[in-house]
């Protein structure tokens, strides 16, 4: 099929892309996904609307709700024969190490099925690759504990059922209450998008070599884990831990604003949001409500509002514009609904996975594709090549 062999002529960097998925207004401290604001998806729709909502560029009507959750349970199973990927890693194995591997994985047992460039078959890439990730991401977690895997449970929805994979049992009810579903459920809606940051724009990347989207996701996956981007919920934890009290923050707050330590914020900071994140102020929320009923980690709280109290009157945070990020709140939150601090940067995955590939799509069907292909400022020596 030459259609595998058309390739068009030049390049572009993807820092000029355009998109209709996302739009950021760093001022305002505004996101919109396909134009509904952030806190009227976090608020009155689920994660998987929003996921139907980057995918098919519209919110779902109520049938289209029911069709496309169907959907996803009944692609939610792996194929068996993954089992043994699992087994292949060393039980200290990272987490994000696995499901980056399980990912591309997927296309051994998936791709010959699909033709990466025929749209007809965008969607059913789509939907497999958003329903299989979380139950990657619980089996590659339960084996690295060697606990028994926990099949999907068709009975449950998409996010209660990723809860359920992490920490049931086999064929025995476990108690999730509304409130750990809802918070979790909004945390994969808070991270399910956010235009061309780093992991974005390695998924386009990818996508512009015409390279199929297991492999796009799984880079993107590589992208993500770096402590400055996705990893930064994980490193916030362990921050806060190694602060350890209320009184030691003062140390730190003076080294992060050390030119000669190299020591930073966790959770502190964005490129884009020079005002506030909105994303950061619905959880904040959502962390006061889930303290009413479940059990947080006070002193860890007591830590983290000791740490915006005194950088959001300082100086050198306001003149810098460094507000807390999605990440400062959503570590705390993920800890208190029992999932492990290794598995944070999994849970941003589970969310990014369906704006990875409405991009992936959106570059898809643009009428060229050209190779991404930055250019560089040479700073090297030129023509040292001794002369005979
Ligand atoms: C995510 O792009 C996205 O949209 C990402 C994300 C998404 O949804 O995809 O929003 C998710 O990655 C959120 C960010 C998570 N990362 C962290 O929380 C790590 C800590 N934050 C930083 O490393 C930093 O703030 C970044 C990486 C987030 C942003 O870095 P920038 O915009 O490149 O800022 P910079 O490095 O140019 O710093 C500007 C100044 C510097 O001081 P001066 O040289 O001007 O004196 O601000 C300082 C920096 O030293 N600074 C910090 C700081 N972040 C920046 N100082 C102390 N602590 C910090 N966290």
């Amino acid at each position: 099929d030459t259609g595998m062999f058309t390739f068009d002529r030049g390049y572009t960097s993807t820092a000029s892309c355009r998109s209709r998925i996302t739009f950021i207004d760093g001022d305002k401290g505004q996101l919109m996904y396909r134009g509904y604001d952030i806190s009227y998806l976090a608020q009155e729709r689920t994660f998987l609307d929003v996921a139907y909502l980057l995918l098919n560029k519209e919110l779902p009507t109520i049938e289209q709700r029911v069709d496309f959750c169907l959907e996803m349970k009944k692609r939610s199973f792996i194929h068996e024969g993954m089992k043994k990927l699992f087994d292949a890693f060393p039980d200290n194995a990272h987490p994000m190490a696995i499901l980056s591997a399980g990912v591309s994985a997927l296309s051994t047992f998936y791709f010959e099925h699909i033709d990466i460039d025929n749209p007809d078959e965008y969607m059913e890439m789509a939907k497999r690759i958003v329903a299989k990730i979380p139950t990657i991401a619980a089996f590659s977690y339960r084996s690295s504990l060697g606990l028994p895997i926990i099949y999907p449970d068709l009975d449950r929805g998409f996010t209660e059922n990723f809860l359920y994979m992490l920490r049931g049992y086999p064929h025995k009810h476990i108690d999730l209450k509304p409130i750990e579903i809802k918070a979790l459920d909004t945390i994969f809606t808070l991270h399910a998008d956010h235009e061309q940051n780093a992991s974005t724009t390695t998924v386009r990347n990818v996508a512009s070599t015409h390279a199929h989207p297991y492999a796009a996701i799984s880079a993107g996956i590589g992208a993500l884990w770096g402590r400055a981007h996705g990893g930064a919920n994980e490193s916030v934890i362990r921050q806060l831990e190694m602060i350890g009290s209320v009184d030691r923050v003062d140390e730190f707050i003076k080294r992060a604003k050390d030119k000669d330590d190299p020591f930073r914020l966790m959770g502190f900071g964005h490129r884009v949001y020079k005002n506030f994140d909105p994303r950061a102020n619905i959880l904040k929320k959502i962390r006061t409500e889930l303290m009413k009923e479940i059990e947080i980690d006070s002193k860890l709280v007591e830590v983290a509002n000791r740490i915006e109290e005194i950088a959001l009157t300082d100086d050198y945070f306001i003149s810098r514009k460094l507000y807390p990020n999605i990440d400062f709140y959503s570590g705390l939150i993920l800890q208190a609904l029992k999932i492990p601090k290794e598995m944070f940067a999994v849970i941003f995955v589970i969310g990014r996975t369906p704006g990875w590939i409405s991009q992936w799509i959106e570059l898809k069907e643009q009428p060229t594709i050209k190779i991404a292909r930055p250019r560089q400022l040479y700073l090297g020596p030129v023509d040292i090549t001794p002369k005979h």
